[in-house]
């Protein structure tokens, strides 16, 4: 029996209404989890929330929110604090691919990075520690990319802005393991999703995929559940001794470990 132990457990995820932070809303709920998704697009969200709450079984909220706007964190949170009394489990999934080269770059461009990868990322830590800590516990999990450790040319600004995303994961897992708060990253590859679907425009996507796998050691692009699953192993006490990991999700990419 390989039970999670995730029953009654209250989750935000961001970017919950498409791609990897769908199949893991799915997946917590289905575990028994009360979750709370966030995304810009509110009518998008609603549908997906719905539908994630019949497909799982179990229950899923939606509350509109853009993590690079501060009231939108503080809203998503409190929305989350009214409805389920605390939260147990953050999962800071929202972002967009940006690869580029560095005189493709203006200083918006950048911020606007850093806005989205890192500093909601901290800003959502910052306020769902200490409600993590008056229940004697939690776990946080950051996606961020296997180039935040080893970065390609012209991969800017992301694979900065997920390098801090890493550290960001080692600093908080030091600093709240007193607290049995764990941090964890999943540093992902290729890994099918709503993103590709859109890249992809009129054409067939998995003709996208086929291209994408020739670049994988594994021969083949992730599937959204297998992302899905592992933050679900991460935030679960089957993980319990687990924190201040970076975790390669990438079928062998990573020239690094
Ligand atoms: N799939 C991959 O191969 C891959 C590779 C490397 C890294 N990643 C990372 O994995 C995470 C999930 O990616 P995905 O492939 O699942 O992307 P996706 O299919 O495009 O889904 C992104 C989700 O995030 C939401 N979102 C985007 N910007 C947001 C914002 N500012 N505030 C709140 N929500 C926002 C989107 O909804 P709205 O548009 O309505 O806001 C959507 O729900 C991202 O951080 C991405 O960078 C994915």
């Amino acid at each position: 029996m390989f039970d999670l132990e995730l029953t009654g457990r209250v989750a935000i995820i961001t970017g919950g209404s498409d791609g990897l932070g769908r199949a893991t809303a799915q997946r917590l709920a289905a575990e028994g989890c009360h979750v709370v998704i966030c995304a810009r697009r509110r009518d998008h969200l609603e549908a997906a929330a719905a539908e994630l709450t019949k497909e799982s079984g179990g229950t899923v909220i939606a509350q509109p929110a853009d993590v690079s706007v501060p009231a939108d964190i503080e809203a998503l949170v409190a929305a989350t604090v009214d409805r389920f009394g605390g939260v147990d489990i953050l999962v800071n999934n929202a972002g967009a691919s940006a690869a580029s080269a560095l005189e493709d770059l203006d200083d918006a461009a950048w911020q606007a990075d850093i806005e989205l990868k890192l500093m909601a990322a901290v800003r959502l830590c910052r306020a769902t520690v200490p409600l993590m800590r008056e229940r004697g516990g939690g776990a946080i999990v950051n996606a961020t990319i296997w180039g935040g450790k080893a970065p390609s040319a012209r991969s800017l600004p992301t694979s900065v802005t997920r390098a801090a995303g890493i550290n960001l994961t080692k600093s908080l897992a030091n600093e709240f393991a007193a607290d049995q708060i764990r941090v964890n990253t999943i540093c992902i590859g290729l890994i099918k999703s709503a993103q590709w679907d859109r890249r992809a425009g009129d054409g067939p996507v998995d003709e996208v995929y086929a291209q994408m796998a020739a670049r994988v050691p594994l021969g083949r692009v992730g599937e959204a559940a297998e992302y899905a699953d592992l933050v679900a192993f991460l935030v679960s006490q089957r993980a319990r001794y687990i924190t201040g990991t970076a975790v390669n999700l990438d079928g062998g990419m990573s020239p690094v470990v």
